[in-house]
């Protein structure tokens, strides 16, 4: 017996594979400042949770493929406020981003063909692409210039025979990149002229910093046709455990196949939908607190990491996340020697080793992911912590 060549070419996320190890250092009672995956400690706003209470049906029953019409209705609103008009139709509601995501490249890849997207890019696109016998082509961006991709010449550079699609992920995950609306007009041009999808993942959309204006793909009506959102509750408001997203397009072809797959699977927790759509209810200020919470926890990070000698990274414009450099050869390494090895007063940290970010072979093994997701005070002393951890690294004669 074999499993699957498609499966056997995956990788494990690198955000997750080290977990069982900060389990065991854990167990041991060690403290874990945990950097690693995009869990936010902010609260979830009450409305999830007293929606659920209220909700007291005889029977848990499955719900429509699509989506609650309630969940569905919640979203239009939504989309409303920032210049989208959407109808149910347009909608499917999933299991997080994730299926959405999945769901979507099954939609549209065969075996062989590519999605292009700049890299270093959500590690768990590769799975995805996999999964549908597809790949990723990586675009190369320069963290120097903040890891722009929306340049013609660049985009044309590493278009391949078998692009089908292309990805972007805005506000950026794992470096923080926000594109424009003239960004986004760039790659829907450049999208049209090569008969591609445009894959638009905006499940961190509100978390714009510096006066950046929050945009969507969704804003540009005359790419429609092609244009295919991905969203979710998850981030946007702290409910990572909700498991509820969705896909969205105007295109009525691509969201039949979409439905067939949602047919397949029967639909997304009810409960959970129905939670889902209360949280689409908070006041706008909602919003605003938690851009400015993110926001000053990225300004406390970036100075604290600053003060590291030989670390080097830029400050990102979006999302709670950071791609940086390390004074090691093997970032891997040095996180097995955190978890394993260091401690300070019994506390160390975590973080996601970024090479599983890249579709290039070979590249980004000196550099990291941190998720600013803690609160400031903890920041700090995780960012001190790594300082502390690499003069021990180092000491020990690593490189
Ligand atoms: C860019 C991006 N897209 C999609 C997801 C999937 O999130 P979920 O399945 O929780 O909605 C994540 C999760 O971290 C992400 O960072």
């Amino acid at each position: 017996m074999e499993l699957s060549k498609r499966v056997q070419e995956m990788q494990f996320s690198p955000i997750r594979k080290f977990n069982p190890i900060a389990i065991e250092a854990e167990q041991k009672g060690k403290k874990v400042y945990h950097l690693n995956i995009g869990q936010p400690d902010i609260e979830t706003p009450p409305e999830f949770m007293e929606a659920i209470r209220a909700y007291e049906p005889k029977v848990i029953a499955y719900g429509e493929s699509g989506g609650l019409p309630e969940l569905q209705d919640a979203i239009i609103g939504y989309y409303k406020k920032i210049g989208v008009d959407l109808e149910r139709k347009n909608i499917i509601v999933t299991t997080g981003g994730s299926e959405a995501l999945m769901m979507s490249f099954l939609n549209i890849l065969n075996e062989g063909d590519q999605v292009m997207m700049a890299e270093p890019f959500y590690t768990n696109y590769n799975t995805f692409a996999l999964e549908a016998g597809g790949s990723v082509a990586p675009i190369t961006a320069s963290a120097d210039d903040g890891y722009q991709y929306a340049k013609r010449e660049l985009l044309e550079k590493s278009l391949t025979p078998n692009t089908k699609a292309i990805a972007c992920i805005s506000p950026g995950n794992p470096t923080g990149n926000v594109l424009t609306l003239d960004d986004m007009k760039v790659i829907c041009e450049f999208a049209k002229d090569h008969d591609l999808w445009v894959m638009a993942d905006e499940v961190y959309r509100e978390f714009v910093y510096d006066g950046r204006k929050l945009a969507s793909f969704g804003q540009l009506s005359e790419y429609a046709d092609r244009v295919i959102l991905i969203d979710s509750v998850s981030k946007r408001f702290s409910a990572c455990g909700a498991r509820i997203g969705c896909v969205i397009s105007k295109n009525d072809e691509f969201m039949s196949g979409i439905m067939k797959m949602a047919q397949g699977r029967l639909c997304s927790s009810t409960i959970d939908q129905i939670g889902a759509a209360a949280l689409y209810s908070v006041p706008d200020s909602y919003y605003k607190a938690v851009n400015e919470e993110y926001c000053a926890r990225r300004d406390t990070i970036h100075a604290e990491l600053m003060k590291i000698p030989g670390v080097v990274c830029q400050k990102p414009g979006g999302a709670f996340y950071m791609t940086v450099k390390l004074p090691v050869e093997d970032a891997e390494d040095f996180l097995m020697f955190l978890l394993t090895e260091f401690d300070d007063n019994g506390e160390t940290v975590m973080y996601a080793p970024a090479s599983g970010f890249y579709a290039t072979k070979g590249i980004g093994k000196d550099e990291i992911r941190i998720a600013y997701i803690l609160k400031k005070e903890d920041l700090k002393r995780a960012a001190e912590l790594l300082g502390l951890g690499l003069k021990a690294y180092k000491a020990k004669g690593n490189k």
